[in-house]
């Protein structure tokens, strides 16, 4: 139900009902440390060699970091936070009209993650949009603010050509051909989440998103410049803060590439934590494979004699799962392991 939205009520000084995780499962926030060594890649580097193994140690290390001169706009990144967070500010009745908790709509204004499913939910609203191709969604987009369909998809426009980049430079990266995952992806479908995290009245006892890892190829998310949230897991242990920076966008790899790479590229934990100050805003696009792409481990990343990591499967089964369990389950690509 669209009254279910945290963005259309009015918090008090505790948590509602239903968002207080047990105790063995709250953030640790004194816990947490920020790593100003997320990687960061200037993109627009003339030495492109560099560029390619500053990414491929990213990826093996890390599995996050954060680009800079990446091609797209201050004044368009400026822009798709300020209509995103109009977006936010519509009044109630407006955004009932989008409301839907049925994870399969391409279109749906929601909250938390699978409150169908979960028993604790999350701090968070989303818009979800399905992105590609532009022709055959946008006309189903909100026309309310009045120039979000034109914002977003100039943004979407752009960040997909970014994706492919990165794509051909972690291909590269792996030592294989420069097209060779675009290839195995197929027509890549293209998501977009807005995640709205309205301000937490008690934000120890909860999560903006819990740790998860993202079941599609490659992410790039536009962060709130001002106001930090995401967190990594560095070495399956110490949490770390990735601080926003001016202009810059934060890449993660998604399980699919994790696959592809035969496990040398990781797809890692991370979750959103919320405060008490300020609401925060943050923008993901997701890479996503066909549904009938055949995803596995690169013949060419197997050693001789060695057995893949994974075996293969069908995207269409792998997002099937995803979505039939709970977020912070066990890492969904365990369940892929095994023979091709
Ligand atoms: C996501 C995600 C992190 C953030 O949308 O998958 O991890 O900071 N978001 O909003
Ligand atoms: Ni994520």
């Amino acid at each position: 139900m669209a009254n279910q939205l945290l963005s259309t009520v009015a918090h008090r000084d505790t948590l509602p009902e239903g968002y207080t995780r047990p105790e063995n499962d709250r953030p640790q926030l004194a816990d947490v440390v920020t790593d100003s060594n997320i990687p960061l890649i200037d993109l627009a580097s003339p030495d492109k060699h560099r560029v390619i193994a500053e990414i491929d140690q990213a990826c093996r290390t890390y599995g996050f970091f954060q680009i800079i001169n990446h091609g797209i706009s201050e004044e368009l990144l400026e822009k798709v936070m300020a209509v995103g967070l109009e977006f936010f500010r519509l009044p109630p009745e407006e955004k009932a009209k989008l409301y839907s908790d049925e994870p399969s709509k391409k279109i749906r204004l929601s909250t938390s993650f699978n409150v169908r499913k979960e028993t604790v939910h999350n701090w968070r609203d989303y818009l979800r949009l399905h992105c590609h191709p532009l022709e055959e969604f946008v006309p189903d987009w909100p026309s309310n603010p009045e120039t979000f369909k034109e914002i977003i998809s100039t943004y979407c426009r752009e960040v997909r050509l970014l994706g492919l980049r990165l794509l051909g430079a972690i291909s590269l990266g792996l030592g294989l051909e420069e097209d060779y995952i675009e290839n195995v992806l197929g027509e890549q479908e293209q998501h977009m989440a807005v995640n709205y995290y309205p301000r937490c009245p008690e934000p120890d006892l909860t999560y903006g998103l819990p740790k998860h890892t993202d079941p599609n190829a490659l992410t790039i998310l536009l962060m709130d410049p001002h106001v930090s949230g995401l967190q990594v897991l560095k070495d399956g242990a110490q949490w770390i803060a990735v601080d926003p920076r001016p202009n810059a966008l934060v890449v993660n790899l998604g399980d699919q590439l994790q696959a592809v790479s035969n496990g040398a590229y990781k797809s890692v934990w991370h979750r959103a934590v919320v405060n008490a100050a300020r609401e925060r805003l943050s923008v993901a696009s997701f890479l996503c494979p066909c549904n009938s792409a055949v995803i596995g481990p690169a013949d060419k990343l197997i050693g001789d004699g060695d057995e893949p990591v994974y075996r293969s499967y069908t995207y269409d089964e792998y997002y099937k799962k995803f979505w039939s369990r709970n977020l912070d389950q066990d890492h969904c690509l365990e369940l892929f392991t095994g023979q091709k």
